[in-house]
């Protein structure tokens, strides 16, 4: 049986609670070279979301691979869509390897979303994945913590 792993998910709750791609240096999602703008300060409302949250290069964990605006047309095996959206025990998604073979690490920047549920234009986790799951709605986050066979979207089990 291949490995399982923890899978944890926090966002801030807020009207619209997005997790909109990775982090790294970056200028706000503007680009250039502005200073350090740590991922909780990359804040957008749901109708405002930029193509691409992570514009800036030489990010310590890689550049950002894909894009945040995600549709119906970017859904599906080989989707690069970054958005990750938790709804619910039900429907949620969390990042993983775009491809396999590549330690997470150093790919940070490049993991895509992967979701229980189509319809948010990304990769849907295969059935058989997750072999179980909480979900906690507090009132400043959300949380999502389970087990998973974690070989199924491409993350690799050493
Ligand atoms: C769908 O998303 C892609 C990637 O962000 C974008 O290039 C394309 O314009 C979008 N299509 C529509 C109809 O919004």
């Amino acid at each position: 049986m291949a490995g399982f792993t923890l899978i944890t998910a926090l966002v801030s709750l807020s009207v619209t609670s997005v997790l909109a791609a990775p982090q790294g240096t970056g200028g706000g999602g503007e680009g250039g070279a502005g200073g350090f703008v740590p991922l909780i300060n990359k804040q957008y409302t749901w109708d405002n979301i930029p193509y691409k949250v992570d514009t800036d290069r030489g990010l310590a964990r890689g550049e950002q691979l894909g894009y945040n605006r995600c549709n119906s047309t970017t859904e599906g095996p080989e989707s690069l869509c970054q958005t990750a959206i938790i709804n619910s025990l039900d429907d949620f998604c969390f990042w993983a390897p775009p491809e396999p073979g590549r330690a997470v690490g150093e790919i940070e920047g490049e993991m895509v979303a992967w979701c229980t549920q189509p319809g948010h234009g990304t990769r849907v986790i295969p059935d058989g994945t997750i072999t179980g799951v909480q979900f906690t709605k507090a009132p400043n986050y959300v949380q999502v913590v389970g087990f998973m066979d974690q070989t199924k979207v491409d993350m690799d089990c050493w």
